[in-house]
């Protein structure tokens, strides 16, 4: 059977009747048959779902917060294989956990994972407590990362509610709430509490997901033509899948501007720790300096003594949530003594030992190892 036959799931829906007007909770509930049918067929084979115990289902989760499925994947089988249990990611050293996320982002995330781990491992023997509350105050466990794990791995009824479940749901009820604001999130999540079935709460939450990932998609139309909620779906009734859902209130990033540089010695590439606090906080970097400089400002800028200019590399940019680096940069060999804060590796040390974030890439790449 084609499950992307057009209106497949038209006969699993309640549809209502001249004069007979849904509540977005009736639509909601009426939406439910045809979402869990779609979802038992369609739902695609993911790690995370082979095994949904709670330790893979919160990594999981963390990890697919900002990140696409596909490049977590490989990520989550690493840190899985290799800190498979809570205390084994309450004991992981610090620089050991950066380097399992390099490359993920939003590093906040992973130091709040074994913050977590401690507290977990602390207080509830090293299981994850099958309470939203309890979960909720976990470091880094906000509310749609607690009625994830509290749902697919407990099987509690309790709203998961992602920027997914957020433009799914304004859809087929056509709300015109602005999903940027919390006030708006914190009406989902209690318009979902009313609906969400008390069986399988999790394959619910997740279907929302999937939906909104595969079906109804944000960015481009929707496909309306494949989805099982075609024929209840205010939003596509009226024509308004276009306009919904509403965002307004994203801020415009900061620009800042860098020079990078590839600093080869005789030691081998330099990299530097950045600083403790602020943004990729305690990882390694390449060095590099604020501003478009110019061949002449170099050694002052990186504290080089006696250096050469090799050759000006290409520009690049990285895209942060509130900031985007404009950066052009320098290859340069450097001489003699150097400031303590260098730290010269070989390409194994960098690979295997230093956790330098994706912002480097381009200019990273572009290291020619001797
Ligand atoms: N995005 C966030 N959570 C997800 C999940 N459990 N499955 C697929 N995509 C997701």
């Amino acid at each position: 059977m084609d499950m992307f036959k057009e209106n497949y799931y038209d006969r699993l829906q309640v549809l209502e009747r001249p004069g007979q007007f849904f509540t977005p909770e009736d639509r909601l509930k009426a939406a439910e048959k045809p979402l869990m049918a779609w979802y038992k067929e369609n739902a695609r084979e993911l790690p995370w779902r082979k095994k949904p115990e709670a330790y893979r289902v919160w990594i999981s989760e963390i990890m697919l917060q900002q990140t696409r499925v596909e490049a977590v994947k490989p990520y989550f089988e690493r840190f899985i294989s290799e800190l498979p249990t809570v205390k084994a990611l309450a004991q992981v050293e610090a620089d050991r956990l950066m380097k399992l996320w390099e490359g993920l982002g939003y590093y906040s995330r992973a130091r709040n994972l074994k913050k977590a781990a401690i507290e977990i491992d602390g207080l509830y023997d090293g299981q994850l407590p099958p309470s939203l509350e309890k979960l909720k105050k976990l470091p880094g466990i906000g509310s749609y990362t607690a009625g994830a794990v509290a749902s697919i791995a407990y099987g509690i009824p309790a709203p998961a509610v992602d920027g997914n479940v957020l433009r799914v749901v304004s859809r087929v009820t056509a709300s015109y709430e602005d999903i940027t604001k919390q006030s708006a999130k914190n009406k989902m999540e209690a318009l979902i509490g009313k609906v969400i079935p008390k069986t399988d709460p999790g394959s619910y939450n997740q279907a929302l997901i999937e939906i909104g990932a595969l079906v109804c998609v944000p960015n481009g139309s929707p496909h309306c033509n494949i989805c099982p909620l075609a024929s209840l779906c205010l939003a596509r009734i009226k024509g308004l899948t276009g306009e919904l859902p509403v965002k307004s209130g994203k801020k415009e990033r900061k620009i800042v501007q860098l020079t990078v540089c590839i600093i080869e010695t005789n030691q081998g590439i330099l990299i530097r720790k950045r600083e403790d606090q602020g943004l990729l906080a305690g990882l390694y970097e390449l060095p590099n300096a604020e501003g478009d400089l110019q061949e002449k400002d170099l050694g002052e800028a990186f504290g080089l003594e006696n250096y050469e200019v090799l050759e000006r590399l290409p520009a690049a940019k990285h895209i942060f949530t509130h900031v985007e680096w404009h950066m052009n940069g320098f290859r340069l060999k450097a001489f003699g003594k150097l400031q303590e804060s260098y730290i010269p590796v070989k390409e194994k040390q960098l690979e295997g030992e230093y956790p330098l974030p994706n912002a480097f890439k381009a200019y990273r790449k572009l290291i020619q190892w001797k």
